[in-house]
C-alpha cells in the first residue's frame, strides 16, 4: 500500500509543474463558486452530435445545458449574447460574467450562456464519460465549438424575431479562447467575440517558455524584491531544514500540516508544489477587492503576503517562520483552518477535474519551464516524452504537440477579424495571450494594473480605471459589430 502511495505521488510530481499551470485555469473556475451573485434564469437542455465531424457512426446525440434569459429580448432581431461556457459547470460562468448581465438591456439583447461538453450535467455517457479513451475522445475544443454552432442555428429558428439575430460570443480565460477561436473558425456564425484573458497561445514553442513564472514573479517583485528573494530561498531553505527528521518533525509541527512530512510520503514534494500552486494562483487573484472565494482573500492578497516576507537572508528556520505566517494570507485568511493540507485537490473537492485533466493530455499542452534565476520557481525543464508517458498512463491518450497551431492558426491569426482580445498584465497568461493588435479588426486592448479577466466580472467601486477604460471599449465594439451585421443583412 505505502509502495503504491509513493508511486502515486511521484507520477503526479512528476506531471506536475506540467498539470499545475494549466489546472489554474480549473481552480481558478472553482474559486469562483462561492461568489453566488443570484442572477435569474431558465435552464434548458438541446440535443447535439457526439460526433461533428463524420459520418461513420451512428449519429449519437446526448444533451448539453444552456442557461437563457429573455428578459431583456425585444424579439426585433436584437443581439444575442452567447457565453462559450468553459471547464466548469456552467453556473460558474454565469454567475461570474456580470458585465454581460450589466450590458445586456442597454442592448435588448438575448442572454445565452452554454455549457462545454464533458462538463457540468452536459456528459455524453454520465458517469462513464471517462471510463475509457473511446468514451472520453469526443472531448476537444473544436467538437465543444461545433455545438455552440449548432445551438446558435437552433435558436435562431426557433426563437422569434432571432433569425437575423447578430450574436456576439464572450468568455473568460479558456471561455475566451473559445470564443476567439469560434469567430476564427465560423465567422459566418458570430459577428463579433470576446476574448477576455484568453492565452491562445500558450502551446509549446508559440513563447518563451519561462513566461508565466517570470509573470508570476514580478507581481512579487513588485511588491518588493525581499518578497520575491524570499520565496526564491525558500527552497533551499526546506531542503536543508527536512534534511533531519528532527527537522521534519520541526516543519510539521510548526506549518502545522495535516500529515506530518516522513522520509517516504513525498510530504516535501507537496509542500513545494503546493507553495508554487499558490503564488500562481494569487497572481490571478489579485484583485482590488476583498473576495469570498473558495478561501476568503483580503483586497491585493499578494501585497498582504508579501509584508511578512521583508528579509529574505533570514537564517532558515526564521524564514520559514515568516513564510507560514505569509502562506496563512491565502489558506487561513479567516483563521477557521485546523491544519494545513497540502494535498491540493481538497481545495476543490465538489468538482470533478476529470475533464480538465483529460485536456491537458490532449490538446492544451504547454511547454512551461522555471529555471530559478529569472524567476522564483524550482528550475524546471520541460519533458515532452515524460508528459505523453504519464498521460499515456494515465489515459490511454498522448498529448499532441501543435494542435493550437494546426487547429486555430497559432500567431498566425492575421485574417481574424471581428475579435477583441483584453488582458490584464498583472495575470501570469497575459503574456501567452493576444497584447497587440493582430488585424484591422482584431484588437487588443491591455489593464496594466489587472488581474485575471476582471473586465467580465460584475463592476465594483474598485475597479482599476483601465478596467473602467476597457468595458467602455466592449461596448462600442459590441454595437459597431451589430450595426455590421444589420448594415449587411438588410
Ligand atoms: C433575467 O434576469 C433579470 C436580472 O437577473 C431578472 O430580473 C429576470 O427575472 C430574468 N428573467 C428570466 C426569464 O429569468
Ligand atoms: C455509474 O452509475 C451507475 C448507476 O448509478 C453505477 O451502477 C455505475 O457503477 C457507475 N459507473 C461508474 C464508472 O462510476
Ligand atoms: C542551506 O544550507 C547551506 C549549507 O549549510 C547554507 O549555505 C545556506 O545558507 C542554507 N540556506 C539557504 C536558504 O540556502
Ligand atoms: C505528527 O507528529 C507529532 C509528533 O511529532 C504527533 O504528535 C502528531 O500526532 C503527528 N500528527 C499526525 C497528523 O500524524
Ligand atoms: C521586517 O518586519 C518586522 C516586523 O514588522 C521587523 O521587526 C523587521 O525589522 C523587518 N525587517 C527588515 C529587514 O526590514
Ligand atoms: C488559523 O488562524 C487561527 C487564528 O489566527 C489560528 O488560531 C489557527 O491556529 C490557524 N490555523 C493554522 C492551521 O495555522
Ligand atoms: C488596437 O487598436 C485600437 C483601435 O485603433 C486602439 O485603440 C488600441 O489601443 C490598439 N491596441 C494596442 C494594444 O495597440
Amino acid at each position: 500500500m505505502v509502495a503504491k502511495d509513493m508511486l502515486c505521488k511521484r507520477r503526479i510530481v512528476a506531471m506536475w509543474y506540467q498539470k499545475v499551470f494549466s489546472f489554474i485555469f480549473f481552480i481558478y473556475a472553482s474559486f469562483y463558486f462561492s461568489e453566488t451573485v443570484g442572477y435569474e434564469y431558465e435552464m434548458k437542455t438541446f440535443n447535439v452530435l457526439l460526433d461533428h465531424f463524420s459520418f461513420a457512426l451512428q449519429q449519437d446525440t446526448f444533451p448539453l445545458r444552456y442557461a437563457i434569459n429573455d428578459s431583456y429580448w425585444k424579439g426585433n432581431g436584437g443581439p444575442i449574447f452567447f457565453y462559450t461556457g468553459n471547464e466548469g459547470m456552467i453556473e460558474l460562468f454565469i454567475e461570474n460574467t456580470g458585465f454581460m448581465w450589466e450590458v445586456a438591456p442597454d442592448f435588448d439583447a438575448l442572454i445565452v450562456f452554454a455549457e462545454h461538453r464533458y462538463y457540468g450535467k452536459s456528459l455524453p455517457f454520465g458517469n462513464e464519460s471517462f471510463a475509457s479513451p473511446d468514451k472520453a475522445g469526443y472531448l476537444t475544443s473544436l467538437q465543444a465549438i461545433a455545438d455552440f454552432v449548432d445551438l446558435i442555428e437552433f435558436l435562431k429558428s426557433n426563437i422569434r424575431g432571432a433569425e437575423k439575430s447578430p450574436v456576439i460570443a464572450m468568455g473568460g480565460s479558456y471561455g475566451g479562447m473559445l470564443s476567439a477561436w469560434f469567430k476564427i473558425k465560423y465567422p459566418h456564425v458570430i459577428a463579433g467575440a470576446i476574448a477576455s484573458s484568453a492565452p491562445i497561445w500558450q502551446f509549446i514553442g508559440m513563447n518563451p517558455c519561462n513566461t508565466f513564472a517570470k509573470t508570476v514573479t514580478s507581481d512579487f517583485t513588485r511588491e518588493s524584491p525581499e518578497c520575491s528573494n524570499s520565496i526564491r530561498h525558500s527552497w533551499k531553505a526546506i531542503d536543508n531544514v527536512t534534511a533531519t527528521d528532527e527537522g521534519k518533525k520541526w516543519l510539521s509541527a510548526s506549518w502545522r500540516l495535516c500529515e506530518n512530512i516522513t522520509d517516504d510520503n513525498g510530504g516535501v514534494y507537496s509542500l513545494k508544489n503546493w507553495l508554487s500552486e499558490i503564488y500562481s494562483d494569487l497572481a490571478m487573484m489579485n484583485f482590488p477587492y476583498a473576495a469570498k472565494f473558495h478561501h476568503a482573500l483580503p483586497a491585493y492578497p499578494i501585497k498582504v503576503l508579501c509584508s511578512y516576507l521583508n528579509d529574505s537572508i533570514l537564517p532558515d528556520r526564521q524564514l520559514l517562520e515568516s513564510m507560514f505566517r505569509a502562506v496563512s494570507v491565502y489558506f487561513n485568511y479567516t483563521g477557521d483552518a485546523e491544519c494545513l493540507n497540502l494535498d491540493s485537490s481538497a481545495l476543490y473537492p465538489d468538482l470533478g477535474t476529470d475533464g480538465w485533466d483529460y485536456q491537458t493530455c490532449t490538446e492544451v499542452v504547454q511547454d512551461m519551464c522555471q529555471d530559478g534565476v529569472d524567476d522564483m520557481f524550482v528550475p524546471y525543464k520541460f519533458d515532452f516524452q515524460g508528459y505523453s508517458d504519464s498521460c499515456y498512463n494515465q489515459w490511454g491518450v498522448r498529448p499532441s504537440r501543435t494542435e493550437g497551431i494546426t487547429l486555430y492558426g497559432g500567431r498566425d491569426i492575421s485574417t481574424a477579424s471581428n475579435i477583441v482580445f483584453t488582458n490584464g498584465l498583472l495575470d501570469p497568461w497575459s503574456g501567452l495571450g493576444v497584447l497587440e493588435n493582430v488585424s484591422e479588426t482584431a484588437v487588443a486592448f491591455v489593464m496594466p494594473d489587472t488581474p485575471h479577466h476582471l473586465d467580465l466580472r460584475a463592476s465594483n467601486p474598485a475597479d482599476p480605471a483601465s478596467v473602467r477604460q476597457v468595458r467602455q471599449h466592449l461596448r462600442h465594439y459590441m454595437s459597431r459589430w451589430i450595426a455590421e451585421h444589420k448594415a449587411a443583412s438588410s
